[in-house]
């Protein structure tokens, strides 16, 4: 790979990483970077004397507050890639499918195109599970409802699960689901009479919403977290995860 091509993936622009390299700040080993076209691994590059930081996929996972909305830009309301460093949104990273405004959790937010096609894809039957809070109390038979499909006005949704958590006056449940059609969970709520009044994703495939994470916070997937989802959506080879 080009020097400057490792430079601009640790999140440095074009320009930038040419004055870096003209002002000798770049070194591969003992040696000073004076081309920025000589080819070199990403591991091998010191800047000011320290490894980059560079990936050539980045993997990350966002616990969304309410209020932001999941686009990469909007011109009134915070995103949920407004909410990461410059380091990031310099790079074409984007959110993998779509959280209401209301909704919290996690968010996966990628530059590998292909995985964040294949989270979202029906083909690939990535479950997501949701907390979801709702006015009344939910029964068995609202969770063998769930189980059968729920019957929309313009679609019948895939059977779900539903797990009950707690029951009475307002009830909360884990709901895990494979599709994610505009305001589903929503909908399949409201259609057996439970309207929500909260909701927060809490696991996409393999991958759960790290607790340690305060709205607003995000960190880098782990690569057994990457590889697990990779495993599930067919980009690599071994049991799923
Ligand atoms: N279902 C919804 O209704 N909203 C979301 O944001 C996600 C799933």
């Amino acid at each position: 790979m080009r020097v400057d091509r490792a430079l601009t993936l640790a999140g440095y622009s074009r320009s930038e990483a040419k004055a870096m390299i003209a002002r000798g700040r770049v070194r591969v080993g003992a040696g000073i970077v004076r081309d920025a076209g000589l080819d070199v691994r990403p591991e091998d590059v010191l800047l000011d004397g320290a490894p980059l930081d560079c990936e050539a996929e980045v993997y990350l996972m966002l616990n969304k507050p309410a209020g932001v909305i999941t686009a990469t830009e909007d011109k009134r309301l915070p995103t949920v890639v407004s909410l990461l460093p410059e380091k990031y949104r310099r790079r074409k990273i984007g959110p993998v499918g779509r959280l209401d405004r209301d909704v919290t959790g996690l968010v996966l937010l990628t530059t590998d195109g292909q995985l964040a096609h294949r989270l979202i894809s029906p083909r690939w039957k990535a479950e997501k599970r949701y907390r979801a809070v709702c006015a009344g109390a939910l029964t068995e038979a609202d969770a063998q409802a769930f189980a059968q499909g729920v019957a929309l006005s313009d679609f019948t949704a895939k059977p779900a699960t539903l797990e009950i958590l707690s029951s009475g006056a307002t009830s909360t449940a884990d709901v895990t689901l494979t599709e994610g059609k505009f305001h589903q969970v929503k909908r399949m709520f409201a259609a057996i009479g439970h309207p929500l009044t909260a909701l927060s994703r809490l696991q996409i495939g393999c991958v759960e919403l790290d607790a340690a994470l305060a709205p607003g916070e995000f960190r880098r997937l782990t690569n057994e977290e990457i590889e697990g989802l990779r495993r599930l959506t067919g980009l690599s080879e071994g049991e799923e995860a």
